[in-house]
């Protein structure tokens, strides 16, 4: 299966390892969010999208390009996310513009990530060491456990 892991890691590079650890857990592409060619992704049986979570959803600039992409039917996506506080509503935008594409949304991965946004530096961050060993293998165990879900 041919996988594509798109990302958007703006603040401290934290989704940025996520991304990097499910591709290569995966054996897919990875490609930072202004590298890819929207029309290409439909080279693709799956697409991991992930992003840190900025003012309570994914980066504006990765829920653009999904809103130009080409239909997405019979496709095998999941989104994944690192943020200050673990909040499911964080998904809910990326999800609704992935489904109505016609994606077949097959899991998703949240993960606390370091946060020195706003006041947050001066306090010495929020989640320092975010994330960390266990969350590595927590993602691990994530994208080998996606090779099991099937889509009709
Ligand atoms: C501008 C900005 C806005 C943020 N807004 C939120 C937010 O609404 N909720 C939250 O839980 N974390 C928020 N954060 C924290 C980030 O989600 C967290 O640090 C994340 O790991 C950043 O990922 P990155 O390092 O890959 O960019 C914000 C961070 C920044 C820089």
């Amino acid at each position: 299966m041919k996988t594509l892991i798109v990302y958007k890691s703006i603040h401290l590079g934290s989704t940025k390892k996520i991304a990097e650890t499910i591709a290569k857990t995966l054996k897919a592409d990875l490609k930072e969010l202004n590298e890819i060619d929207p029309s290409k992704i439909v080279n693709y049986d799956q697409i991991g999208f992930g992003s840190g979570i900025y003012d309570g959803k994914f980066h504006q600039s990765i829920l653009e390009v999904i809103d130009k992409l080409p239909n997405l039917k019979g496709k095998r996506v999941f989104v994944f996310s690192t943020a200050g506080v673990i909040y499911e509503k964080s998904h809910s935008i990326v999800k609704q513009k992935l489904k109505e594409k016609n994606a077949a949304i097959i899991d998703e991965f949240y993960c606390k990530g370091f946060n020195k946004n706003s006041f947050l530096k001066y306090l010495g961050g929020m989640n320092k060491g975010r994330p960390n060993e266990e969350d590595f293998i927590r993602v691990k165990t994530f994208a080998n456990n996606l090779k099991n879900i099937t889509i009709n």
